[in-house]
């Protein structure tokens, strides 16, 4: 069930996004056209990361901590709203040392810092990971990623190639699954669900996978919880 978030938190994304610089933005997310993709973009990202918000947030233990592993622009409205609803802590990390700046300018008013390192290095336990086009993405597994969204070609499709990249998620995944307080929640795209659900079967951990999916905008992975224990 949805709920509306205060007209605060709200009032805080409004500011977030309209204070990004997207023109540093362009070159992150796209090789070119990316003035027109984040005119397209822009207001679908507000909207829809609100939507999940809306689902997620409420859901979610006031005075809990986040990790975000992965986390860019789609994901500010839900680190807003869990800092600014729940008072939460949210812990967000990037690889993208150029993105991490533009974000943590639009957010310096906020609780929400983002950090240019990997996510393995987090620190304590976390009630709640989100992880969403992470471990299925294009750019970092070309030969794991066609096969995650079952677009794998037979004929060019290399094997060893895709063990290798195989290993490198399974290894994300075993680095940051054990910082998961159990019971504890998953956010995460449909493509992604397996790698979750692969390491709870290795550790005999129960897990629930929700029925609903959210739409997202810049991506456009569906993203669904998973409760894990
Ligand atoms: C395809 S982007 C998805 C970004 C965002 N989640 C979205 O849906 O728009 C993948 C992001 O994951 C980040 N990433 C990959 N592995 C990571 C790790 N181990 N720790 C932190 N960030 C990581 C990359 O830097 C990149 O920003």
């Amino acid at each position: 069930m949805r709920r509306r978030l205060s007209g605060s938190t709200r009032q805080a994304i409004a500011d977030v996004f309209a204070h990004l610089d997207y023109k540093h933005l362009e070159s992150v997310y796209c090789y070119e056209g990316g003035d027109e993709f984040w005119r397209a973009k822009r207001e679908p990202c507000r909207k829809l990361g609100t939507q999940v918000a809306e689902a997620l947030v409420p859901t979610l233990p006031r005075g809990g901590r986040s990790l975000y592993i992965g986390a860019g622009v789609a994901e500010l409205p839900v680190l807003i709203a869990e800092a600014i609803d729940r008072e939460r802590h949210v812990e967000p990390y990037n690889l993208r040392r150029s993105e991490v700046v533009v974000l943590n300018r639009a957010c310096q008013e906020l609780s929400v810092r983002f950090l240019a390192r990997d996510a393995s290095s987090a620190r304590g336990r976390f009630d709640h990971l989100w992880m969403v086009s992470v471990l299925n993405d294009p750019e970092r597994f070309p030969h794991l990623s066609p096969l995650s969204y079952g677009q794998a070609d037979p004929v060019s499709f290399n094997p060893f190639e895709f063990q290798k990249e195989r290993r490198i998620v399974q290894a994300i995944v075993k680095q940051c699954m054990p910082k998961l307080t159990t019971p504890g929640l998953v956010t995460t795209s449909t493509e992604e669900v397996v790698w979750i659900a692969d390491w709870c079967h290795r550790h005999k951990v129960p897990y629930r996978v929700s029925r609903k999916h959210y739409p997202t905008a810049l991506v456009g992975d569906p993203i669904c919880f998973i409760k894990i224990g």
